[in-house]
């Protein structure tokens, strides 16, 4: 009986059947158009007619050449293979889905394969975010012919060698900061993604809050003058509790350093984002909690585990302070910690300059606030911008002005420059070797922390 394709699957959608979640490798994926199954040849049609599924698989078009001119039209879609699903698993997920309904000007992120290592609980995961099919060895994610992107989630010690065979393959990657667990293994992924010709981003997605949008604006027309000072917090409490699990955010091997890395990364990226390249920096760091239960289970925030159990070693810092002068003179401050009892997630910055200055608290996301010197004196004074006009960078694909966004846009907006990137030929911005140097700055308070000295980036050059 031949039934045409466009038959079969609608009785498809009529059965109410969902597109199968499968482990085999598909070639190329029925959501990448319906117009590229309408031009098949008759007969791959038959055989999908016949087997009613949604995936096209390299075995049925094996002899089969795609016209040239298709090829432009599938360049409006980029299939993504994610690695790790929980925290940033599902925060990245959101923003595949996000993107084409909100920010559609760019090609389509396909949510093609999610990866990780739990069979259950990934295919549970897939099935909850919308992921096409499953992988529980990303090997096998970063070698399928289908994949256009690597997308990495997991910690930080499984960064560098996702990257590389992500590179090898030929693939575009998008990683999870910080890059890698060291400046060295930061600069191999760095060199990999370039000599591979891929497109690379770090997730660095405090950038891209439209407050901190306006905050760089501002300081590029120069409406603050000469920059003096850039102070950075990144404030946490969830391991206040001497019990709390040691899980893998408080293993070196595992997350590279502590409250510095986790946290202070993100300050060191905004600081170099908005006021410049590092200088000199000193530093210090403490682990006030040494030993803590073994978790029995955890992500990388939450975990549970019993006193009674056996106790693990602390590896990193619980807490990071530095001083740092950049390199057009300007002096910043950075504290990053996981025991600021009562702040659960105080990641804000405040800038001087000549002419004025703003101030930024992510808990606070849609705010900024701005002192102009300038004006008159009578009505001097910080005033609250709320960054939710269309004026403001992103905010024309959301809410009537007023409407407030969150955590999760910042994301949104991040896949948006990847896939604008991918769509412009270009590098996304921020990328591996924002990647580099905010790993250099890590290095260097480490260094500083450990010899008692100031620490020039100079001695990181190559
Ligand atoms: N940009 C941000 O705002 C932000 C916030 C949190 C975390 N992060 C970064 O994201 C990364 C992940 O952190 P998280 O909080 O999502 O961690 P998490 O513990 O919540 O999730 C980690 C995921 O990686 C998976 N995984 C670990 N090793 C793996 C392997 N070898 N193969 C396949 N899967 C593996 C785990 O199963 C889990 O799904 C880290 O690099 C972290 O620093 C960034």
């Amino acid at each position: 009986m031949a039934l045409s394709l466009r038959t079969a699957l609608d009785k498809n959608d009529y059965f109410g059947e969902k597109r199968p979640l499968t482990n085999r490798r598909p070639f190329l994926l029925c959501q990448k158009p319906r117009y590229f199954i309408e031009n098949l040849p008759i007969s791959i049609k038959l055989s999908l007619a016949g087997s009613f599924r949604y995936n096209i698989y390299e075995s049925d078009i094996r002899d089969w050449r795609m016209p040239e001119g298709w090829r432009t039209f599938l360049n409006n879609f980029v299939n993504v293979g994610m690695i790790g699903y929980k925290f940033m698993g599902k925060a990245h997920s959101n923003a595949y889905r996000a993107v084409p309904m909100f920010l559609p000007d760019v090609p389509k992120p396909v949510m093609t394969a999610i990866c990780g290592r739990d069979a259950e609980a990934v295919r549970a995961a897939g099935e909850q975010f919308g992921w096409e099919s499953v992988e529980t060895d990303w090997r096998q994610l970063v070698s399928r012919e289908d994949i256009d992107l690597v997308d990495i989630n997991a910690p930080s010690d499984a960064h560098k060698e996702i990257a590389l065979a992500a590179a090898a393959a030929g693939k575009h990657i998008f990683c999870e900061k910080p890059l890698a667990l060291s400046l060295a293994d930061a600069k191999e992924m760095l060199a990999a993604a370039e000599a591979a010709g891929v497109k690379h981003m770090v997730g660095f997605n405090y950038r891209f809050a439209p407050a901190v949008r306006l905050a760089k604006k501002l300081i590029e027309e120069g409406r603050l003058g000469k920059i003096y000072h850039f102070r950075g917090l990144f404030l946490q409490d969830w391991i206040m509790d001497p019990d709390f699990p040691l899980v893998w955010r408080l293993q070196k091997e595992i997350a590279g350093s502590g409250s510095l890395g986790d946290l202070g990364a993100h300050t060191i990226d905004m600081a170099r984002y908005l006021v410049g390249e590092f200088d000199e920096v000193i530093g210090m760091t403490e682990t006030f909690i040494k030993e803590r239960p073994m978790p029995t289970e955890m992500t990388g925030l939450t975990a549970k585990g019993s006193t009674e159990g056996p106790r693990g070693q602390v590896t990193v810092d619980d807490a990071a302070m530095f001083m740092a002068r950049f390199q057009n003179g300007a002096l910043g401050t950075f504290e990053a910690t996981r025991f600021a009892n009562g702040h659960r997630s105080t990641n804000s910055f405040e800038i001087n300059g000549s002419l004025g200055s703003v101030r930024f608290d992510f808990e606070r996301m849609n705010e900024l606030e701005v002192f102009f010197s300038e004006d008159a004196e009578d009505v001097q004074g910080f005033r609250r911008v709320l960054a939710t006009d269309a004026a403001h960078d992103y905010m024309h694909a959301w809410w009537p002005a007023g409407h407030t966004i969150g955590y999760e846009h910042t994301v949104t907006h991040e896949v948006h420059e990847l896939m604008k990137a991918i769509a412009e030929d270009r590098q996304p911005v921020p990328n591996f070797a924002d990647g580099v140097k905010c790993q250099a700055v890590l290095e260097a308070v480490e260094r500083s922390a450990a010899e008692k000295r100031w620490v020039s980036l100079n001695e990181f050059e190559n």
